[in-house]
């Protein structure tokens, strides 16, 4: 699932991989320091246990720098994840995360990795976890309740999560199997608006109060934002301030709380350096494109564009970054595919053009984990900047 890290060069800043490097493939450029804020906005402001959600990048670039930063808690979604991650961190805590699992995961992730937390969102959901692992008392599962949209730009409740209703009666028959009854939600990929949780945990206290079973947690999903031009993230802590006020309304509101982000832990951490091969006139052709890192931006209904910078080497070899009036650009990826485009044209520095180098920002989530080889195309260099 994850090939072996090779050693990667460490540079001081931007300019300098460049230079050094001058990459003519697409190069992943990791910085630790941002990593580690990331994660200490989670580690010091949610009142909770945070899970990284491995699936927005699983590479061991990534779960390296998150591991580094202090997270320890991981939202597991199938076995591959679950064996990744602790095949790299023997001691990290997996939580199966998702109401769909494959024939026998659940058994080996209980039996072989001692994954205790699983979700489920139907009576069969239910049935095929029971059947897998009997000794219900010693799990918490999880009902997944659906959440009505609210600011999220994906929304993540069609595919999984129940009715309210249905929950109630599913944690009825949670707490008869001697398992702790817990409820978990997803508000929806890039949540804009820290009220949406208010919202999911409000249906999350009604559900409690209808199943008059009293909830052992309380998991509030992922859906924190990355920072993407186009979308307005309001200030991070409200989305805490928000949370915590909300969960001061449930029956109990000292309640266990877990969350699962994914995007805001690896998005920022991230940049890419892609080259470009080919000017014509306002379309620029480069190394990388929506078969590689930038999939995310053709999904229906997504408006954010990541922070784009165009950079030049001069005669002496020094990378410079471009200035000038701003020109909107057609930007086009590496394969014979018309759709390989990226949707919204890129503003760059007019005089952006051929072996001139882009640098994306906060390309960590969503970009690595969907890459595919489509064409010979494979996007996998990488560098460290920073420490
Ligand atoms: C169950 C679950 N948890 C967490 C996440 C991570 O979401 P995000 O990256 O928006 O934080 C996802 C994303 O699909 C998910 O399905």
């Amino acid at each position: 699932m994850n090939a072996p890290v090779r050693p990667m060069p460490h540079f001081a800043s931007v300019a300098q991989a460049i230079e050094r490097l001058k990459p003519t493939e697409p190069l992943y450029l990791l910085f630790p320091d941002k990593f580690r804020t990331a994660a200490k906005r989670f580690l010091d402001g949610f009142p909770g246990d945070a899970l990284y959600a491995v699936k927005a990048n699983p590479t061991y670039q990534a779960l390296d720098q998150i591991w580094a930063a202090g997270v320890r808690h991981f939202d597991t979604a199938s076995l591959g994840e679950i064996e990744l991650v602790k095949n790299r961190f023997p001691d990290a805590i997996c939580h199966f995360m998702t109401p769909v699992r494959m024939p026998g995961a659940a058994k080996t992730a209980f039996e072989k990795y001692g994954v205790t937390d699983y979700v489920v969102d139907c009576d069969a959901s239910l049935d095929k976890l029971l059947a897998e692992v009997p000794d219900a008392k010693k799990l918490r599962i999880f009902v997944r309740v659906a959440t009505p949209l609210g600011g999220a730009i994906l929304e993540l409740s069609s595919k999984f999560g129940t009715t309210p209703e249905e929950a109630a009666r599913l944690l009825g028959r949670v707490a008869k199997t001697g398992a702790a009854p817990a409820l978990t939600m997803h508000v929806g990929s890039q949540s804009l608006s820290p009220f949406t949780y208010a919202q999911a945990i409000e249906m999350a206290r009604r559900t409690e109060f209808m199943a008059k079973v009293p909830l052992a947690a309380l998991d509030v999903g992922g859906g924190f934002p990355g920072p993407y031009l186009g979308n307005d993230v309001p200030p991070y802590h409200w989305y805490f301030d928000t949370i915590r006020e909300s969960v001061a309304q449930m029956n109990n509101p000292d309640i266990p709380l877990l969350c699962e982000p994914g995007r805001a832990l690896c998005a920022e951490g991230i940049s890419l350096v892609t080259l470009v091969v080919l000017a014509k006139g306002a379309s620029l052709y480069m190394n990388d494109g929506t078969y590689g890192s930038f999939d995310e931006l053709t999904l229906p209904g997504w408006t954010g564009d990541y922070p784009v910078s165009a950079w030049r080497l001069d005669a002496k070899g020094s990378a410079r970054k471009l200035e000038g009036a701003p020109k909107p650009f057609r930007v086009f990826g590496p394969t014979c595919d018309t759709l390989d485009v990226l949707p919204r044209p890129v503003v760059l520095p007019e005089a952006t053009g051929d072996g001139d180098f882009l640098v994306w920002d906060a390309m960590g989530a969503y970009s690595v984990a969907v890459r595919t080889p489509f064409n010979g195309f494979y996007p996998d260099g990488w560098a460290v900047i920073g420490d």
